[in-house]
């Protein structure tokens, strides 16, 4: 048993991966340990914030810990099973019952640009085609420098590299904990750096263009 976790959550996670393993993906709900890795880097700010998978709500609490208003949580989980109790618990969070790879098409968030994205989705039992579905959507609502926060019980990041780079995503190890069961790492997958053109290097262009003259290369005109 995981520390921080009630026994009806351990048998109603258990019961759930027994009906449908391949999308609840663990025998147990994520321990109190891998929910500060998880959520390490959210600081208390105003914001929406989206947490998909929450399935018992692990990552949930630990955002509320953090100091993360209710309301500004919209929770995405497919499994039925766990939607009252999510409801339930955080009265004041949105809790949607859909596939997460539905979001894109879902229009939910048409005012503030998302701050984060929390992931608790098995992407390892999941298509490429889906995968790559979750992760286009889940930009498209993220404000510039907001990432997406995904656990893995793999060696390496879940999201495959031709994927990321095909996104223009990158992703960081931000850590891993055997304190759960079982043990399991945190990546953080935000975007790359567009190119920038230094602004010397941006007039020595334009003077070129202009002048037709051909400049000397690493000199600055202007
Ligand atoms: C490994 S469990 C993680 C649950 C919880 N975040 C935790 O750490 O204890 C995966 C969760 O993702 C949900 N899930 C799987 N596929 C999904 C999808 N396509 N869209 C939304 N939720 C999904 C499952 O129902 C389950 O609640």
């Amino acid at each position: 048993m995981v520390a921080g976790i009630g026994h009806s959550d351990y048998l109603h996670f258990f019961r759930s991966w027994i009906s449908n393993p391949l999308r609840v993906a663990a025998i147990a709900p994520s321990g109190t340990s891998l929910a500060k890795l998880m959520t390490q880097e959210i600081a208390a700010l105003d914001g929406p914030i989206i947490e998909l998978g929450p399935g018992t709500g692990v990552f949930t609490r630990a955002l509320l810990e953090r100091g993360i208003r209710e309301e500004d949580l919209t929770l995405i989980e497919y499994g039925p099973e766990f939607i009252s109790s999510l409801a339930s618990r955080f009265p004041h969070a949105r809790v949607l019952q859909m596939d997460a790879a539905h979001l894109g098409q879902a229009g939910i968030f048409e005012g503030e640009p998302v701050r984060a994205v929390i992931s608790g989705l098995p992407l390892l039992s999941m298509s490429p085609r889906k995968t790559t579905a979750i992760l286009v959507s889940a930009f498209a609502y993220m404000r510039p420098g907001g990432a997406l926060y995904q656990f893995t019980y793999g060696p390496r990041c879940p999201v495959p590299r031709p994927i990321l780079d095909r996104l223009g995503l990158k992703a960081t190890h931000l850590g891993g904990t055997v304190r759960n069961l079982p043990p399991a790492a945190v990546y953080k997958i935000s975007r790359r750096k567009p190119l920038e053109l230094s602004r010397d290097r941006f007039k020595y262009r334009t003077r070129e263009a202009e002048t037709g003259t051909a400049a000397v290369p690493g000199e600055t005109r202007g």
